[in-house]
């Protein structure tokens, strides 16, 4: 049976005695879950012998002009899914609960890992995600904590986040989950027209070209730059408005030389009409 709770107290005090002997994985989501949160319950089952969902659209995260007031809100059709897949708990707060005080005083703040890609055009994103991570690993004091690698700067910050603030958390990430096509599972691919479903996965087909020609070395003859901008410039062509598209190391520092780097990451956040949608891929580049 899945039990839903709005009240931290009242979770707080279900999973207190539980802990004793029982593992607690918790997989944060912002609802509206599609086959990829689903995979990510998946993964917390077999890694934990409880496993919480925290639904909730956390407002800290959002910039102004953002789709807050827009994001889909399915709590019925959420809570029968994750009923029909087994989830224990869900915690579903409204803000109040959240926030007693709006906007919240205290702040988490990432540093220089939150201020680039995502972050140079949502200044403020990750001080939110970062903030309501920390109060959910402080309401829930989860084992694990299951995040997706579609949001593979997200995925870095809380990493950052468990190490230095000591929480005693494993993180797990789980794989992208795509479409047929390739395109990465989204809540925001619902923002997409039919013309620009039919267009969406040319991202994923522009990283996984990149891809190839790094592997291949491609950019001792040409230069990583030449390349980046090329596929810049396809992903464009073929009606995206790209926000960024970067190679890094797999912790988001900047590439010291490729010869030597290894193993690295593409990186994407790309606008089609209202939807921005995101994708990566880790990359092992010979040395040569
Ligand atoms: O990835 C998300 O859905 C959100 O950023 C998260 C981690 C649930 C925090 O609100």
């Amino acid at each position: 049976m899945t039990t839903t709770f709005a009240s931290i107290a009242k979770l707080r005090a279900t999973l207190k005695p539980l802990r004793q002997d029982s593992t607690i994985a918790l997989v944060p989501t912002m609802g509206n879950l599609h086959d990829g949160h689903i995979e990510l319950v998946r993964l917390a089952k077999t890694r934990a012998d409880i496993v919480v969902v925290s639904i909730f659209v956390n407002p800290t995260q959002f910039g102004v002009g953002e789709d807050l007031d827009s994001y889909p809100r399915t709590l019925e059709a959420d809570t029968k899914r994750l009923t029909e897949i087994g989830a224990d708990y869900i915690f579903a707060p409204n803000v109040d609960q959240m926030y007693p005080v709006m906007p919240p005083p205290t702040q988490v703040l990432s540093g220089s890992i939150s201020q680039q890609l995502c972050g140079l055009s949502r200044p403020t994103h990750f001080d939110g995600v970062g903030l309501v991570v920390s109060k959910l690993f402080n309401i829930v004091q989860p084992d694990i904590a299951i995040f997706g690698q579609k949001d593979y700067q997200q995925l870095a910050i809380i990493r950052q986040l468990v190490r230095d603030l000591s929480y005693d958390i494993e993180i797990v990430a789980a794989p992208i989950v795509r479409a047929e096509d390739g395109l990465a599972l989204s809540s925001r691919n619902q923002y997409l027209t039919d013309s620009e479903r039919q267009i969406a996965p040319t991202l994923h087909q522009e990283v996984l070209r990149l891809a190839q020609k790094l592997e291949q070395g491609e950019h001792m003859s040409s230069g990583l730059q030449a390349l980046i901008d090329e596929a810049i410039a396809r992903i464009n062509s073929a009606g995206f408005k790209v926000d960024y598209l970067e190679v890094k190391r797999q912790d988001l520092t900047d590439i010291l030389d490729v010869q030597q780097d290894q193993a690295l990451v593409i990186v994407t956040a790309a606008w089609l009409g209202k939807a921005r949608l995101l994708d990566n891929q880790v990359v092992r580049v010979l040395a040569i």
